[in-house]
This record gives structure tokens, sequence and C-alpha cells, in this order.
């Protein structure tokens, strides 16, 4: 259980649900973690649980300057990151829409935390590690970036294809500098960001009918893949699509 040891981590989104299991199992693992959220309150209450192999900082991903920002004071403090997992990112259940039906608004607020502040993180991770002599990229995908999960997902399935063909462009990119990009595509997994369909018991079994594994998944269940692709035993993975889904996309 010391895979990551000796590895500094920036887990975006990690103040609650899968990226907070993912870096405490990263500190688990030997790791310092870094906790990225644009929630204060759910930032501080993940270093307290997870003790002194972490630290917060406050960050949107949406906004530049708070991104670079951010790089740059976990840089000053001998945090740069050998890890980055661009994790953050919201689903607007009730607002996203067939496309017919779709504001602009809703779609434009999607694309820029999901889309956007997952290049701004990529972007920025990437130019810390260069002068490092390298690094891991991963980045959180969706079933419905790759198969199409609901009628209502459009501007959410629209961010979660981008940032797949993102990974695969970046990875291509900087394949020779020592940085490696993959997404891990978790399955319909039960955080607050699902609670609209969670909390509904039709909604819910709908998509658990969708995974052949008849189960929804839980945040620990993307931990694993999230250890193997931050560490050297990854060493020849890039620019691939990990499904953590209980089969979902093979539907
Ligand atoms: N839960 C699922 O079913 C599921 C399935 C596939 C993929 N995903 C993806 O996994 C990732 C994590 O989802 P989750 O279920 O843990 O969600 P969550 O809502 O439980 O946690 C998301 C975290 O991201 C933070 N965040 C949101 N917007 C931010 C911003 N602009 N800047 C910084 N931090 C921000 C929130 O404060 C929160 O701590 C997301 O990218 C999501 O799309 C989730």
């Amino acid at each position: 259980m010391a895979r990551l040891t000796g590895k500094t981590a920036l887990v975006t989104g990690s103040g609650t649900g899968i990226g907070l299991s993912v870096a405490t199992r990263f500190a688990a693992e030997g790791a310092r973690v870094v906790i990225a959220d644009r929630d204060p309150a759910a930032a501080s209450a993940a270093v307290a649980a997870i003790g002194e192999a972490a630290r917060a900082v406050t960050v949107d991903i949406s906004a530049e300057d708070q991104v670079a920002a951010a790089f740059d004071a976990v840089a000053a403090e001998g945090w740069a990151p050998d890890v980055v997992v661009a994790n953050a990112g919201v689903q607007l259940f009730g607002q996203d829409a067939k496309i017919a039906d779709l504001d602009l608004a809703v779609w434009r607020r999607t694309i820029d935390i999901n889309l956007t502040g997952t290049f701004l993180t990529v972007k920025h991770a990437i130019r810390t590690m260069l002068p490092r002599g390298g690094g891991s990229v991963i980045l959180t995908g969706s079933p419905t970036g790759v198969n199409g999960e609901g009628q209502d997902f459009t501007a959410y399935s629209a961010s979660k294809a981008g940032i797949h063909g993102l990974a695969r462009t970046a990875a291509a990119a900087y394949a020779t500098d020592g940085i490696r990009v993959n997404t891990v595509v978790p399955a319909y997994t039960e955080t607050s960001l699902v609670s609209t369909i969670s909390d509904d018991p039709a909604s819910r079994a709908a998509i658990v009918s969708r995974i052949p594994m008849g189960r929804a998944g839980t945040p620990a269940d993307v931990e694993g893949i999230m250890v193997f692709l931050a560490s050297d035993d990854a060493a020849f993975a890039t620019g691939a699509l990990f499904a953590v889904d209980g089969g979902m996309t093979t539907l």
C-alpha cells in the first residue's frame, strides 16, 4: 500500500465525491495530496481528515488566473505535482436538456467548468511538469461522453466527449516529454452530483439497468485505476480511456 511514495498529487474537485476518495487513497499510498476545490470549507475538511500529507488550495477551474495561481502557489511551497487529476465537474440536472430546449447559458456554464476548466487544469499541469521532466495527468470522463446515456444530458455529454478528445491530443503532444495523459471513465457513481437520480427510485433503477454488473458505482471503485495511472507501473500507458464502469460503456 505505498505505490505513490515520493509523489505529490493535485486533485481538482477533491473536497467531496470521487475526488475526495481518490485523494484520500493517494495519501494512503504514500503521496502528498493537494485538495484543489472551489469550496474552501469542503477542502479544509478533507485536509483535516487526511492529515499532514494534505494541503488545500481554493480554485475555480473555469478561471485561468485562479488555476495558474493555484499551481504557482503549490510549487512555491515545494508541492509542485507529479500527478494531476482533473476531476472537478458539474452536471446541471433540471437545466441541461434535449438540444432544442437547451438554454445557451446552461450549455456555456457546463462547458466552462467541465471542458474549459479541464483544459486549463491540464494546460497548467503540463506547464508545471515540463521543466520537472514529466508527470501523470488523469482526466475524469463519463460513459455518456462515449455512448450517450440520457436525452437530457446534451451539454454534459458534449463536455465529457470533449475531455476524451483533449486527452488524446495532449497525450500525443507530450509523449516524448515524459508526460502521460489518460482518462478514467467511472460509471454512474452515487455522489452528491447525481442525487437527482439516486433520490428517485425509478430514475435510479433505469440507470442501474444500463450497468451490466447490476449495481451503481461508488467513489472507491475508481481509486485503484487512479493509483495505477498515477504510479510508475503505468509508464507505457498514455492517451487511453480506462473504463471502470461495471460494463456500462459496452452497451
Ligand atoms: N457521479 C457520477 O455518476 C459520475 C460519473 C462519471 C463521471 N463523473 C465525473 O466525476 C467527477 C467528480 O464527480 P463527483 O460525482 O465526485 O461530483 P461531486 O459533486 O460529488 O464533487 C465535485 C467536486 O468538484 C468541485 N467543483 C465543482 N465545480 C468546480 C470548479 N469550477 N472549480 C473547482 N472545483 C469545482 C465541487 O466543489 C465538489 O467538491 C466529475 O467530473 C463528474 O463529471 C461522475
